[in-house]
């Protein structure tokens, strides 16, 4: 079991330094190497993706990342930009598959800004299709036209890139409530109404699951107003960037959620659903969780440890249960914690 361990930029080698631990704990033999992403990479070798990186990442069976990103590379070209690092690992790896639960652990349910009963209980997954889109479409750029500049993106998906997102998603509803709600805007868009077209066709191959469709506006307003009425959501690259972030806050937190990006064979890479927070990097009060959770799918989705994933998961519900709080989601009469000091609860709960 070969990870690829990439701790990134802000926060992420504190939160890293956690879920590390939490691996090394469990009786399992990993073999793990670091490597850099994003602008520490960029910092050493002026590449956000460097070649020994790439290396590393293609001979492992997984990939574990903390995060990057920060205002030191904003002023950047695109090309050496942190966020480069992260779609290039992305596409080659052929990580078409982001899978975010937004889950509400109930001791939380007070850290949502809904109110307690439109979000009590709450438990959606987004599977985001992640490497096609208009994040990758060609044409693309920032040119002079008619003596004005001028910018354009290319959106499109071929029926072959939604079908086999749609089979990831009819799969996991089918280990779930069997629901799935496709997101597209065919009202304005033919590529999405192609994604349309072929999620119904599809659904005819799992007759077991139920399969609604909803523009993304409606989506957008649905997460807010009911957000319980999902269970699965199957969306493509940017509409599935901005519900996944969306679905995140409903939860109170977004130091909670973990994500995986699989690829055809359940290779993954697996970071949380947050940023780097430069913000708070170098000051051990970021929360690890995330991170921690990301590496309990890891364990599920690429190696198969369905019993040490339930353990790590376990371990997390207990220290929210015993009242350990980071700064993210502390709440008067819970007890405020660092980054080390979470980690040290999880690993006292295993
Ligand atoms: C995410 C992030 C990335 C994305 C950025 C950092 C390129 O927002 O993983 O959701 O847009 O995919
Ligand atoms: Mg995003």
């Amino acid at each position: 079991m070969k990870i690829c361990v990439l701790p990134g930029d802000g926060i992420g080698p504190e939160i890293m330094a956690e879920a590390v631990r939490v691996l090394r704990a469990l009786d399992l033999k990993f073999e793990m190497e670091e490597a850099l992403l994003g602008g520490c990479a960029v910092d050493a070798t002026g590449n956000p993706y460097p070649e020994a990186t790439s290396k590393l990442a293609r001979a492992a069976d997984a990939v574990l990342l903390g995060a990057v990103g920060g205002p030191k590379w904003d002023a950047l070209p695109r090309e050496q930009r942190p966020e480069r690092g992260l779609l290039g690992i992305r596409k080659e790896l052929g990580l078409f598959a982001n899978l975010r639960p937004a889950i509400l652990y109930p001791e939380l349910a007070n850290a949502s800004s809904l109110k307690p009963e439109i979000v009590a209980g709450l438990d959606i997954l987004i599977v985001r299709e992640l490497t096609g889109d208009i994040y990758f479409g060609q044409p693309r750029g920032i040119e002079v036209r008619d003596g004005e500049r001028y910018g354009f993106n290319t959106m499109h998906y071929t029926e072959s890139e939604i079908r086999r997102i749609g089979r990831v998603a009819f799969e996991a509803a089918r280990k779930r409530d069997r629901r799935l709600c496709s997101v597209d805007k065919m009202n304005v868009l033919e590529t999405t109404q192609l994604w349309r077209d072929v999620m119904s066709e599809l659904a005819a191959e799992y007759p077991d699951v139920e399969l609604s469709h909803m523009l993304v506006d409606n989506a957008a307003m649905q997460l807010v107003r009911a957000p319980k009425q999902f269970d699965v959501m199957v969306t493509g690259n940017m509409f599935g960037d901005i519900l996944s972030d969306e679905a995140s806050m409903l939860t109170g937190s977004i130091g909670m959620l973990p994500s995986a990006s699989l690829d055809e064979n359940n290779k993954g890479l697996y970071e949380p659903s947050h940023g780097s927070a430069p913000d708070i990097a170098g000051k051990g009060v970021a929360n690890p969780l995330a991170t921690i959770l990301s590496a309990a799918m890891m364990l599920r989705y690429t190696f198969a440890q369905e019993e040490a994933a339930q353990r790590v998961e376990g371990a997390v519900k207990k220290v929210l249960a015993q009242g350990f709080r980071t700064g993210d989601i502390f709440e008067p009469g819970t007890q405020k914690v660092g980054t080390r000091e979470m980690g040290d609860a999880v690993l006292a709960a295993l």
